[in-house]
């Protein structure tokens, strides 16, 4: 097979969908990988290093996917605005973020041409897809950023300090939502000395954030019915989101970073933290919203800018994983290699929509479209197997 890599288009992205090492792989594997000349420069890989692996590099993104039969990216139709369908060719295989959500026409026009697009955000949280999940990878990196940004920003230190000039206090972190991005927000604070509280909607993540050294405020009403099978959050009523808020005034002001990362697939993010909360921080104190892109955790967020509110820094971080690109890419290709792995039969591109992977992230296929399914109405897990350990699962990023 021709599996290619046309490098991203959208601003500011710096990551690439296969390195030269994972790239080895393939290629020795008997398939040809074409690479757009310096689609891997942001996260530090030359085209020699492409060449080294056995790839073939070619200037133009559209010689590159022109005659392929795979396409690999990091953000393909999520890449922006103005990224349409006419990136793809008929018959090709798409596989990278492509904003399922928010697609409509388009699904319509790659169906028509006969493309197979695979959206990982839709990876299925159970074990078997653990090696494949692209957002565990990315959130897993955002969630350390969004700590060392805030370790960076803040103008003190973080841990607790006896010296002979005097002691100093260890700061106070707090953190919204225990997911991947969160548990390992808290792992970082905590390593970096914070003294780290945390809260989520979901009770099971009091046992992951202690098990992290942090401790767990909770509401008091949390339950399991708070998520649903898969392991999402759901939106909550009004009379939680209320004690919520209450609980929240007494904890946010008290502390020096706040990280939040409350998200509901699909849906805007839940917004708990209130204007006031944040005006009553200590003048200097940080927050950093990794929710900012789905509309934000704290009111005053605003997506991909740095504001000022009431002495308060508000961050707004769109894109985090880019900050890391090394370490973003790695992950992320070896991610598309192990998803190209279970697609892979003798060869070919072998699509089994029997498989709970496949038939998860596909969204078009033989001509018609397929998904979201996690919007659909009745969906669940059919097979009735081990695939929802919350236990193993909890500490996947972390
Ligand atoms: P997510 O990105 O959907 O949401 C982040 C966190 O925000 C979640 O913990 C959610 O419960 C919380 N949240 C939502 N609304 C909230 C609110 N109003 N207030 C406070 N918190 C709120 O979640 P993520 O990171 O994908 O993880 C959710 C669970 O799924 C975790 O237990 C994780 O370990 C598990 N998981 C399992 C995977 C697998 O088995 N392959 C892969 C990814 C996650």
């Amino acid at each position: 097979m021709i599996i290619s890599v046309p490098g991203e288009t959208a601003q500011g992205e710096t990551r690439v969908a296969l390195i030269p090492p994972v790239a080895e792989q393939l290629t020795e594997e008997g398939h040809d990988v074409y690479v757009t000349s310096g689609a891997g420069e942001g996260a530090d890989w030359s085209d020699d290093e492409y060449r080294e692996a056995g790839c073939e590099v070619l200037e133009e993104r559209s010689e590159v996917t022109e005659g392929s039969d795979v396409v690999l990216e990091v953000r393909g139709l999520a890449a922006d605005e103005k990224s349409t369908t006419d990136r793809y060719r008929e018959g090709q295989t798409v596989i990278g973020f492509l904003g399922p959500y928010g697609l409509d026409g388009e699904l319509e026009d790659l169906a028509d041409r006969n493309i197979d697009a695979f959206a990982l955000e839709l990876m299925p949280r159970i074990s078997r897809a653990q090696s494949m999940d692209a957002v565990s990878s990315m959130d897993s990196v955002s969630g350390y950023r969004a700590a060392t940004i805030a370790a960076e920003s803040l103008p003190k230190m973080l841990p607790m300090e006896m010296t002979a000039a005097g002691t100093v206090q260890p700061a106070d972190a707090f953190v919204l939502g225990a997911g991947v991005a969160g548990l390992k927000a808290i792992a970082t604070a905590e390593r970096l000395g914070a003294s780290t509280v945390a809260n989520d909607v979901r009770p099971e993540a009091k046992e992951e954030v202690e098990s992290l050294g942090a401790d767990f405020v909770s509401v008091g009403e949390e339950t399991e019915g708070m998520s649903d099978e898969e392991g999402y959050a759901t939106e909550q009523e009004k009379s939680f989101e209320q004690k919520q808020k209450e609980m929240l005034m007494g904890v946010v002001p008290e502390a020096d970073i706040v990280i939040t990362t409350a998200a509901i697939p699909g849906r805007p993010a839940p917004q708990p933290i209130t204007s006031e909360m944040i005006e009553e921080m200590e003048d200097g104190s940080v927050v950093v919203d990794l929710a900012a892109e789905s509309g934000g955790n704290c009111e005053p967020t605003v997506a991909g800018e740095t504001v000022e509110h009431g002495g308060v820094e508000v961050r707004g971080p769109t894109n985090l994983p880019a900050t890391i690109p090394q370490t973003a890419s790695y992950l992320y290709s070896n991610n598309m290699k192990n998803f190209l792995d279970l697609l892979i039969s003798d060869g070919d591109i072998d699509i089994d929509t029997e498989d709970e992977i496949v038939d998860s992230t596909l969204l078009t296929h033989d001509g018609e479209v397929r998904a979201p399914h996690r919007q659909e109405e009745g969906e669940g897990d059919e097979d009735g197997s081990d695939e929802t350990e919350d236990a193993e699962k909890k500490e996947a990023g972390e």
